[in-house]
């Protein structure tokens, strides 16, 4: 088994990279962040306190939570789009804070690894969840940037939703995802830092792949 660990906030670029270092190296892709998703969907669907743990904690073992290439499934049913909205971004970002839910969703994680080569992409994959993983990057890029591919994704998406408004939604998303107690976003140690401001996905796929190579 062999774990290539990728976090950074979210917009940095890292699912994109992530994916086709995975498709490349004919890895498999693990998408943490669908997870804490598919969590928080079940949370808004059956309308309970995101910040409720114990109505939150009751629910998890209801759940199975299951990615198949770049498909999320909960309980069978495939909810790749239904996760992918504002309102879940922001709620994935608040159930992801309880303790219970890291929990339940870092066993799923380290048992899909199991056996496997993966890319796993997150925002705690080379701190907490495969701290010994041989490969760790950083992925980072200015909040506007960040903004900028957001608004672009939301609009394929066929969604019109304001620059400011993801700005803001981005800044306060950070401000959540780093400031939380548990596995908060924070470099690992020996993360290799990746900019990919003003970079294509070509370029920062060879850096990655170039620092690979250095071992
Ligand atoms: O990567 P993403 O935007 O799809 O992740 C959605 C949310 O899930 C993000 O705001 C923080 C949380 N998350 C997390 O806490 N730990 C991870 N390993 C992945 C995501």
């Amino acid at each position: 088994m062999t774990v290539i660990a990728i976090d950074g906030p979210a917009g940095s670029g890292k699912s994109t990279i992530a994916r086709l270092l995975a498709e490349r190296l004919d890895f498999q892709y693990l998408d943490t962040g669908a997870m804490y998703r598919a969590v928080a969907l079940a949370v808004h669907r059956k309308n309970l306190d995101p910040n409720d743990e114990e109505s939150v904690r009751k629910l998890l073992p209801t759940l199975s939570i299951d990615l198949r290439g770049d498909r999320t499934f909960l309980n069978a049913e495939d909810v790749s789009h239904l996760i992918r909205t504002p309102e879940i971004d922001l709620l994935a970002s608040t159930v992801s804070k309880l303790p219970c839910v890291r929990e339940f969703l870092t066993k799923l994680q380290r048992d899909f690894a199991e056996g496997r080569d993966i890319v796993a992409e997150g925002r705690d994959m080379g701190t907490v969840v495969f701290p010994e993983a041989p490969y760790k990057f950083f992925l980072t890029a200015s909040p506007e940037e960040r903004a900028r591919r957001r608004k672009k994704q939301l609009e394929t998406q066929g969604e019109k939703v304001l620059y400011e408004t993801i700005l803001y939604q981005i800044k306060s998303r950070d401000k959540q995802d780093s400031g939380r107690s548990i596995a908060p976003l924070k470099v690992a140690k020996n993360a290799v830092v990746v900019d990919t401001t003003g970079k294509t996905i070509e370029e920062v796929l060879t850096e990655i792949i170039r620092s690979m190579d250095r071992g």
